[in-house]
């Protein structure tokens, strides 16, 4: 059932895991730590928090132990985070939230299929970060169910944008996402690519 395989500080394709215990982060927020360590390089962990500054509502999409979502609630007013738990990762909502997320008091965690949320949620997003299944319809699915949650000016980053890991990930925007006339690239940092929502032209 759990499809990762930590051993050690590397991720199972070679890169070192986030680890705030051994990397304190950020200077600006010394008492922050992560419930665990999480999917994310160092230079993707500051560049989320760098594009989550003073955004109203964040929605991250695949909550793990909550690494991303904790970051960027550092900066951001309110983030939810959306995650299928048991059915995926082999952890239960209850192990996240005790292993440190329930500390985040602007987090809202949610236990569900991202998609199955977004088809009654009804407030606009100022930023989505895309990092849950990353199998191309389930990345697409991501996509197309939040999109239109987003406000215009407000901004969709994925992770995990590179050929050698999660090429269906790099397809499907190469494909679709880069390809759209309502989308600008605003930054690349570590495998994390964001994009700009532009108003109707
Ligand atoms: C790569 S991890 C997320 C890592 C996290 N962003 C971090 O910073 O550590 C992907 C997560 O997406 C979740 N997931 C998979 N399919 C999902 C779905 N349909 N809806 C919501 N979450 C899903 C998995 O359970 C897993 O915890």
């Amino acid at each position: 059932m759990n499809k990762y395989n930590f051993n050690g500080d590397l991720t199972p394709f070679g890169m070192p895991l986030w680890d705030v215990a051994k990397q304190p982060f950020p200077e600006e927020f010394p008492e922050y730590h992560t419930p665990t360590a999480g999917i994310l390089l160092q230079c993707e962990a500051v560049m989320l928090l760098e594009h989550a500054r003073e955004k109203k509502l964040i929605v991250d999409i695949g909550t793990f132990w909550g690494l991303s979502a904790s970051i960027m609630s550092l900066v951001a007013e309110q983030v939810i985070t959306i995650d299928v738990y048991m059915k995926f990762n082999g952890l239960t909502y209850e192990q996240v939230q005790r292993g440190g997320l329930s500390k985040f008091k602007n987090i809202t965690a949610i236990e569900s299929d991202a998609d199955e949320v977004a088809r009654t949620f009804s407030k606009p997003v100022d930023l989505i970060f895309i990092d849950a299944n990353h199998e191309y319809k389930n990345v697409k699915g991501n996509f197309d169910s939040w999109f239109p949650k987003v406000t215009v000016g407000g901004e969709i980053l994925f992770h995990d944008y590179q050929v050698y890991f999660r090429d269906e990930v790099m397809k499907f925007i190469n494909d679709e996402v880069i390809t759209r006339k309502d989308l600008e690239v605003i930054d690349k940092v570590g495998t994390i690519i964001a994009f700009r929502k532009l108003g109707n032209k």
